[in-house]
């Protein structure tokens, strides 16, 4: 257990670079598990949900070797070992063991995947894509001998499902098309990486069309990280700082920075940094929807913001149970009420005060609150923030931030 002590009140500034983006790095990581060769992958996030996605590819014998800003991952000799539900427990992106195992071993326990728990999380439709292309149930494990291509449609856009439809389909016998499919950009870049291993894979809107095929080692360079850039956009603002976000994918961003802008943020960019202020906010009502709408994982760290201006309505339409963090901003002063899948968020007098992560984006959220606040505070459950932001403490830092983390 780590705790964050904070002497905040402090205007932030400076410049960071965004990191590779933990969402896009975890199911190229998986992804590895289909490839017979060595892959190398750039910009790899160094971050708790990594650590263990690659902990779980050494598990089968993989060969990992970092070279500065490259990881070499040689997956040629594997063989499969029941995955270790410790490990498999800490992260979501275990989920993608059983698109990856179906494919190179055939088989994979169905265990209990683990994430952030703001929400039930189904994996039904990842089930139904399983079953269309030749699995079965067999006692508490999937198994597939022969994957065979088909045609998939998802009742709703799945970024999970998603991956792990594409993962099993990869290396099928035949074509496979995918409707209704998740378009987010960390999705293109696992198709990108697979069609670096030799896979036949097309997106067109939301529809992937792919031909199986046996695959080798490729390579990729990880995107920047959109959620991580939008989160220290929010910091800058929150202390009315000036934060220059370098490397941010802003291609991505579009529905992120639209909703910075209607709260009365001035966002600019130039030479490739991102950076805004605002001098009058205003009250402002944001809805999430899957890409390119705009993102859950960008809610919590709006809250704050719009506490600190003159309040708003955040309506969250793809977790709609996502508002559990609220009750770690109210010891900052944050003032709310949450009915059904929508939290209204009042105008806040932000102090100091001690509080707790409850999960990634929601730690991040009291983190900006805690900076934002004159005083010491304190967060505890620090480790859940850094399963997601890189060089947490050195960025913030260099931004003239007065933080320590401690080990409990
Ligand atoms: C991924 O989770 C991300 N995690 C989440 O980010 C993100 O919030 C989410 O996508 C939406 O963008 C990773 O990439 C590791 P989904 P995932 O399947 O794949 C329902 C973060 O902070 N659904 O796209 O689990 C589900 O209940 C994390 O980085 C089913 O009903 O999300 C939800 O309402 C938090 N049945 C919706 O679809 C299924 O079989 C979207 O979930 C699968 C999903």
């Amino acid at each position: 257990m780590k705790k964050i002590i904070v002497n905040g009140g402090k205007r932030l500034s400076g410049e960071i670079s965004v990191s590779g983006s933990k969402n896009a790095a975890l199911p190229i990581i998986f992804a590895c598990i289909l490839t017979k060769g060595i892959s190398e992958i750039e910009n790899l996030p160094d971050i708790g949900d990594v650590k263990i996605a690659l902990s779980l590819l050494e598990s089968f014998g993989a060969l990992i070797e970092r070279e500065g800003n490259k990881t070499m991952i040689d997956t040629r000799r594997l063989r499969y070992v029941d995955p270790d539900v410790d490990l498999v427990k800490k992260i979501r992106a275990s989920t993608y063991l059983l698109g990856a195992c179906l494919s190179r071993f055939g088989r994979c326990p169905v265990m209990s995947f683990g994430g952030c728990n703001f929400s039930l999380r189904p994996i039904d439709m990842h089930i139904d894509a399983f079953m269309k292309l030749g699995a079965r149930m067999d006692g508490d494990a999937l198994v597939c001998d022969s994957p065979h291509g088909s045609v998939i449609e998802f009742r709703k856009a799945s970024v999970g499902a998603t991956v792990n439809a594409v993962l099993l389909a990869a290396t099928a016998d035949g074509e496979t098309v995918i409707s209704g499919c998740a378009v987010e950009p960390h999705i293109d870049s696992l198709i990108s990486f697979l069609n670096s291993c030799g896979a036949s894979i097309t997106r067109h809107d939301r529809e992937i069309r792919i031909s199986g095929r046996s695959l080798h080692g490729g390579s990729i360079s990880v995107i920047g990280d959109m959620i991580e850039a939008g989160s220290y956009l929010a910091l800058s603002l929150m202390t009315d700082g000036n934060v220059r976000i370098l490397k941010s994918p802003l291609f991505d961003m579009k529905a992120s920075l639209d909703a910075f802008s209607s709260l009365g943020a001035k966002i600019c960019f130039s030479d490739g940094s991102l950076y805004g202020s605002i001098d009058d906010g205003r009250y402002f009502s944001v809805t999430t929807a899957p890409y390119p709408g705009f993102p859950t994982d960008l809610q919590p760290l709006l809250a704050p913001l719009m506490a600190h201006q003159r309040g708003g309505e955040i309506t969250d339409n793809v977790w709609p149970t996502r508002f559990g963090y609220l009750s770690s901003l109210s010891p900052f002063g944050v003032k709310s009420t949450v009915n059904d899948n929508r939290a209204l968020i009042f105008k806040s007098e932000i102090r100091n005060g001690i509080s707790s992560a409850p999960d990634l984006r929601g730690g991040m959220a009291a983190l900006i609150c805690a900076l934002a606040a004159e005083g010491q505070s304190e967060i505890y459950s620090a480790e859940t923030i850094l399963r997601g932001y890189e060089g947490l403490e050195e960025k913030l830092c260099a931004l003239g931030a007065d933080i320590k983390i401690k080990k409990l």
